[in-house]
């Protein structure tokens, strides 16, 4: 009987979702034992056959594992999952996200060339860009905003570097807006994704050419794990591999890849469950009288919000507010929380909160920090997937703490 052409097979043709991504890409049962789970190959070396093998798989005329400062099959999936997820030719994984960023930028920067950043960044990004940078002879320049990007940028600029939603702030940067100015100017645009997640925003989609991550934060999201990982496209990919890992040595561990891995999975759902508690504690700080200012995205007075309607799918799940009543009231606010635990990282399950000025932000110029809006009043938090109630409860009776402050500004 002949067989009826039913034509392409909609479920065949159709591109997984986020969820499937994040449980199925870059991992299948081990070919050897079967394992589901992505074993973990503690090995720093590789035998090969004989001589000849060797020698054909050193010069890359061969596939196959060598030494895992080059590549491991454990490290190898976890940057197979996150390029599914962002959307790249490849990914390449590193020991932190420092190492990430550095090992991005040294790919591409040499001395006498010029990079850009916009708005307001990481402290220890800002660190590179002020310190380490100009020290190895790269100019660095910033633009406090994407309307004073296009004027910044010279004929050495290679570089355009933003993070979005920014730490501890929260600014929205335009990256459509920033990938047009930098495709104009032939120069390369990369985006730390590390608060938004591939779940809330993909900037490789919007034309970006290298995602860098601090895996350490939702990636990993648990508080377990250190690394890194930068997504790009191939040639970009193997450039920073090559930098990154071959020179300066910067490779995850197969047994963080691992931990990466598995929190991996949960990605799409521990980030709507922040989401919808950092939504309700933002609405609730908002309305408190202890609170000059909320900075939270998904608030329609944030100067970002219409930005990020358009290029993020929701606000995430980390906050920053400025108490009245400046560093007493955040001292005493931080102090009484019970239920959230103070501590300087965010992404993980449990709720974290901070005061930047004296910890994340610290090494920042005072000048600099107060500009971006790093007060002594500001407490950072990083909004968990606890029962809301609990979460509303802890910082509600905080500030009831950080009010006998509220008219002693600091
Ligand atoms: C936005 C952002 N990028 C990069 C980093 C650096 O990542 P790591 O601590 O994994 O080196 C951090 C750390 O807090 C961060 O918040």
């Amino acid at each position: 009987m002949m067989m009826k052409d039913k034509g392409p097979d909609p479920a065949r043709h159709r591109s997984p979702g986020l969820r499937t991504l994040a449980v199925h890409a870059g991992q299948k049962p081990d070919a050897s034992t079967g394992a589901i789970a992505t074993p973990i190959v503690a090995t720093s070396s590789f035998a090969y056959d004989d001589f000849d093998a060797g020698v054909a798989r050193f010069s890359g005329k061969a596939p196959g594992y060598l030494y895992s400062r080059f590549a491991n099959p454990t490290v190898a999936a976890f940057e197979a999952k996150m390029a599914a997820l962002e959307g790249g030719d490849g990914a390449v994984a590193f020991s932190s996200g420092m190492a990430a960023i550095c090992s991005s930028l040294f790919a591409v920067l040499s001395a006498g060339d010029e990079i850009v950043s916009v708005g307001t960044l990481y402290g220890g990004t800002e660190g590179i860009m002020r310190n380490l940078l100009p020290r190895l002879g790269i100019r660095s320049v910033h633009a406090p905003t994407v309307d004073d990007l296009q004027a910044r940028i010279s004929a050495r600029t290679k570089v355009v570097y933003v993070e979005t939603p920014t730490n501890p702030v929260l600014g929205i940067t335009d990256l459509a807006a920033v990938e047009s100015i930098a495709r104009n100017a032939g120069i390369i645009s990369v985006a730390d994704n590390t608060f938004a997640t591939p779940c809330l925003s993909r900037p490789l989609a919007l034309g970006v050419d290298i995602v860098v991550h601090s895996a350490t934060k939702y990636i990993g999201g648990h508080g377990d794990a250190t690394g890194g990982v930068a997504i790009a496209r191939a040639e970009l990919v193997e450039a920073i591999r090559s930098t990154g890992m071959k020179q300066f040595g910067a490779c995850l561990s197969p047994h963080d890849a691992a931990m990466l891995m598995r929190g991996l999975k949960t990605l799409p759902l521990r980030i709507e469950a922040s989401c919808d508690n950092a939504e309700e504690i933002a609405e609730a700080l908002n309305n408190h009288p202890a609170v000059e200012r909320v900075h939270y995205p998904g608030l329609a007075r944030h100067p970002g919000h219409a930005v990020a309607q358009r290029q993020m799918r929701r606000f995430g799940g980390i906050l920053s507010f400025e108490l009245r009543g400046g560093l007493p009231a955040a001292r005493s606010f931080l102090d009484a929380l019970t239920l959230v635990t103070q501590a300087v990282s965010v992404g993980d399950t449990d709720s974290l909160a901070c005061h930047p000025a004296s910890t994340t932000h610290s090494a920042v110029d005072e000048a600099v920090r107060r500009q971006s809006g790093v007060t002594d009043g500001l407490v950072r938090m990083s909004v968990g997937i606890e029962d809301i109630a609990d979460l509303l409860a802890d910082v509600e009776q905080a500030l009831v703490k950080a009010s006998l402050y509220s008219g002693a500004r600091s």
